[in-house]
């Protein structure tokens, strides 16, 4: 997401005399440190060397410190600018799925603009979160995910299967197309307008297959290919489903999801995507209108983003009375079954409602499934969600284990610990304010002021690391003016990654948290792995860390993704995009062999900035940029980061 203004957080959690006065002497201790030595001073002695412990144990095997675990070149900061991608001198990389590419049968090629039917078949613009579900036993009756063996690549299981590297089904997000790109205009004059662009949001599936012939991946024609976008019908499951403050005057259907950004999938081979910034894309022609306390707690505004979609849609009118409530209808987390084209995609409300960058699910010790989700925005939270009981318990059942369970939102505290504070009908203050769940989780942001969150720099990413410590992106925070342990940079220019572990199991109520690395002080622009903003996150399990990079890079230097060592500290730029993109998505083949990330609005739409994809060259200042896949390989055929 190119940068929201919008900070919506006025609650101002932390007491002025809880805070530290850590800023100043933090910083200069992590300058040049590497991140064990942040862990030892965030955390309290005895946890720290018990944590320490642990790696060392885990880590034993790969031996010391520059363990080899990254083998590549890293693209030197002058190859990293212009308009043309660059890889690691021991990398390949070919590009697929380009926004407006037919995904469905007779669907038409890209044609720009493209009209509102022809881009409902099409692939969709703004490449985000994805994932890919690989394709092993074609044709039985659920073909694609053996659900018995959890085949996932997460730890590589599915490397004994030595099958589904070479097919799946990609579900890419489309989080955003500013009009401009999509349109070819500032805003929309029609209806017919509007549909275009909330028809290049949402989410695509496409079957894609590793050709025999020349070993490059293509999409093939296929039933599982759909489009989901922001007029397709959704259900709503959850605590909130059925909910009065779900409901419009006039009764009509749930429809749509939008700003899809990141995601996350489930043990059980489904895809969810994410909804962040859902506010910006409605506004009001009443100039009367004013944003209720709820409207104001996530940003609504007058005009929203600009997308001026509701000057032809009242469905994103704030101020049309026929649609009142029709705006927490999003902000939810979606879950699409990627083998299933006949699917309903379901809003699952007990995973609560705000900006969620992703949702990580993790399964603990006991079975359940652990939801990890940010809310990207200054000053908001971190959550997770507890599933009831184990995932195959409760799907035997016939519940879904994301419909029941617990959600809690994250207290960091300066000592290097750390609460997940229930949101539920249980905590009287809660109770006090809210009638009931279903108002309780449309009101999330609100649930998670009165309980005490900590307020961070912006939550995008989150994953588990070999380590089991949970790794989170905070991106940056322009407005802070007051440091905390957790937040240790007022302002807050360039962001940090945040890391915890779940001193308790991945579904207690407490953590201990420490910071990996703060990119100014640590990655600054006098080093060879500069980088700012990180956003995108995915550790594998051999220890590897993949950053991707979302906003202004110092030295010109193009958005990125590097591969840090999380033992070590040690950082390696992997790739670097094309001028005014983001790189963000990631996912693998169960081998690893094959990585796929997106390039997101190269040039910013301008084709005098790039003609990503084509030609590859000097931009004509014509040809349209598209956002597009980026198939990665080594050229020896090894795992991908190696
Ligand atoms: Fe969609 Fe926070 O990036
Ligand atoms: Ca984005
Ligand atoms: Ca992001
Ligand atoms: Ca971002």
């Amino acid at each position: 997401m190119r940068d929201d203004d919008t900070t919506s957080n006025v609650s101002r959690n932390r007491p002025f005399q809880d805070v530290l006065n850590v800023n100043l002497e933090r910083r200069g201790l992590l300058k040049g440190g590497l991140a064990l030595a942040a862990t030892s001073l965030f955390a309290p002695s005895a946890m720290a060397s018990a944590m320490e412990y642990q790696l060392r144990d885990k880590y034993g095997k790969y031996g010391k410190s520059g363990r080899g675990l990254m083998n590549f070149t890293p693209v030197a900061i002058a190859d990293g600018t212009g308009p043309v991608p660059a890889i690691s001198p021991e990398y390949d990389y070919d590009i697929i799925l380009p926004w407006g590419d037919p995904i469905e049968p007779s669907a038409p090629a890209f044609n720009w603009p493209p009209s509102a039917e022809d881009q409902a078949r099409q692939l969709g613009i703004g490449h985000d979160g994805m994932w890919f579900f690989p394709i092993l036993h074609r044709g039985s009756h659920r073909f694609g995910w053996d659900e018995d063996r959890e085949n996932n690549p997460w730890r590589g299981r599915a490397l004994a299967f030595g099958q589904g590297n070479d097919h799946g089904v990609l579900c890419l997000n489309h989080e955003f197309g500013g009009n401009d790109h999509v349109l070819g205009k500032p805003a929309p004059e029609s209806l017919e307008d509007v549909r275009v662009s909330q028809h290049a949001h949402g989410v695509s599936v496409v079957e894609i297959k590793k050709s025999r012939r020349d070993g490059r991946w293509k999409p093939v024609e296929s039933e599982l290919a759909r489009r989901i976008h922001v007029n397709t019908p959704m259900d709503v499951s959850g605590p909130a489903a059925g909910h009065p403050l779900l409901q419009t005057p006039n009764g009509n259907v749930v429809l749509g999801t939008v700003n899809n950004c990141a995601n996350g999938y489930t043990p059980w081979g489904t895809y969810v995507t994410c909804e962040e910034n859902f506010h910006g894309y409605f506004g009001s022609t009443d100039a009367a209108w004013s944003a209720s306390e709820s409207q104001a707690r996530y940003g609504f505004s007058q005009s929203g983003f600009g997308y001026g979609w509701h000057l032809y849609d009242k469905r994103f009118d704030l101020g049309d009375a026929d649609y009142r409530n029709e705006e927490n209808r999003f902000g939810w987390v979606v879950e699409i079954d990627p083998f299933d084209p006949t699917q309903t995609p379901v809003k699952r409300t007990a995973l609560g409602r705000f900006k969620h960058e992703g949702a990580t699910v993790h399964v603990d010790d006991q079975g359940r499934v652990v939801v990890y989700s940010g809310d990207d925005e200054r000053f908001e939270y971190i959550y997770k969600f507890v599933s009831a009981d184990s995932w195959r318990a409760m799907r035997a059942r016939g519940e879904s284990p994301l419909d029941h369970g617990t959600l809690y939102v994250a207290r960091f505290n300066d000592d290097g610990t750390g609460t997940w504070l229930e949101l539920s009908m249980n905590v009287p203050a809660l109770a006090a304010r809210f009638s009931d769940m279903g108002e309780l989780l449309v009101n999330t942001r609100i649930a998670a002021d009165i309980v005490g969150a900590t307020p961070m720099d912006r939550p995008e990413w989150i994953t588990v690391g070999a380590d089991d410590q949970v790794y989170c992106a905070l991106t940056n925070n322009s407005r802070r003016t007051v440091a905390d342990a957790a937040n240790p940079l007022a302002p807050n220019a360039d962001g940090h990654i945040i890391r915890w572990s779940e001193t308790h199991g991945f579904g207690g109520q407490y953590f201990a948290w420490n910071i990996f690395l703060i990119a100014e002080d640590t990655h600054g622009a006098d080093d060879e792995d500069t980088f700012s903003d990180p956003d995108g996150l995915w550790a594998d399990p051999d220890g590897r860390l993949f950053i991707q990079t979302d906003g202004g890079q110092k030295k010109d230097l193009n958005n990125q993704m590097l591969v840090a060592d999380i033992m070590t500290g040690e950082l390696r730029r992997l790739f670097t995009g094309v001028t005014d993109c983001e790189i963000t998505g990631i996912t693998v083949t169960p081998d690893r062999r094959t990585m796929f990330i997106n390039v997101q609005h190269p040039g910013d739409g301008d084709p005098s900035a790039t003609n990503f994809p084509v030609p590859n060259g000097v931009p004509d200042g014509v040809t349209i940029p598209r956002d597009a896949t980026v198939v990665i390989t080594r050229k020896d055929g090894g795992v991908i980061g190696s």
